[in-house]
C-alpha cells in the first residue's frame, strides 16, 4: 500500500514535470526571436552602425547640402554612433534605451531632401551587404528606416 502510494506520487511528479516542460516549449515557440537577437545583439549592431556613420560622414552627395556639411563638422561621429546604436538596439527589441532627441527635432535644421535620403539608404544597403545581413533582416531594417522618413526629409513645397 505504501509502495503504491509512493509510485503514484512519483508518477504525478513526472506528469507535472512533463506538463511544465511542454508549456515552456510552447511559450518559447510562441515568442519568435526579436530582430535584435537575429542580428546577433549589441556587438554586431554597434559595428554596423559604426561603419554606416563612417561611410556617411565624408559622403559627397550628403555634404553638398551645406547644413549637413556644417553639422557633420560640428557633431562628433562618436556621439552619432552612440545615439544611433542605442536607437537601433531599442527599436529592434533589445535592452537599450534611446535618450536622444526625436527624429523631427534632431534633423529639422538639416534641410534634408529626397536625393540625400536616397543616398543615405543606398549607403545603408551597402553596409548591410558588406556585413552579410540576411535578406529578411535587411527588409525589417529598411522598414524601420522608412518609418522615420516623414520626420526627417523636408516635404517638397
Ligand atoms: C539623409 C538622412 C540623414 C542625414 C543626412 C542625417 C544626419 C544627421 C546629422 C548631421 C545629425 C546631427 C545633428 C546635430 O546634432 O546637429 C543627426 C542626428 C541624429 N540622427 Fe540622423 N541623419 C539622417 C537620417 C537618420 C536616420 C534614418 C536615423 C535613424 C533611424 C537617424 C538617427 C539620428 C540620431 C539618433 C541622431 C542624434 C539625435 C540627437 O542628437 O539627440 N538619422 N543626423
Amino acid at each position: 500500500m505504501v509502495d503504491t502510494l509512493h509510485q503514484l506520487k512519483l508518477l504525478a511528479r513526472v506528469l507535472v514535470t512533463m506538463l511544465l516542460l511542454s508549456l515552456c516549449s510552447l511559450a518559447a515557440r510562441a515568442e519568435p526571436p526579436s530582430l535584435y537577437d537575429r542580428l546577433g545583439g549589441l556587438a554586431p549592431i554597434s559595428v554596423v552602425v559604426s561603419d554606416f556613420i563612417d561611410a556617411l560622414v565624408p559622403d559627397a552627395v550628403l555634404n553638398s547640402n551645406p547644413a549637413i556639411d556644417a553639422a557633420r563638422t560640428a557633431v562628433p561621429p562618436a556621439y552619432l554612433k552612440y545615439h544611433v546604436t542605442a536607437m537601433m538596439c531599442q527599436v529592434t527589441g533589445g535592452p537599450c534605451q534611446y535618450h536622444g532627441r526625436d527624429m523631427r527635432q534632431a534633423h529639422a535644421h538639416l534641410n534634408i531632401q529626397e536625393v540625400e535620403w536616397q543616398r543615405m539608404m543606398e549607403v545603408f544597403k551597402e553596409i548591410l551587404a558588406k556585413h552579410q545581413v540576411p535578406q529578411q533582416e535587411v527588409n525589417e531594417l529598411l522598414a524601420i528606416m522608412d518609418s522615420t522618413k516623414s520626420d526627417i526629409v523636408v516635404a517638397s513645397p
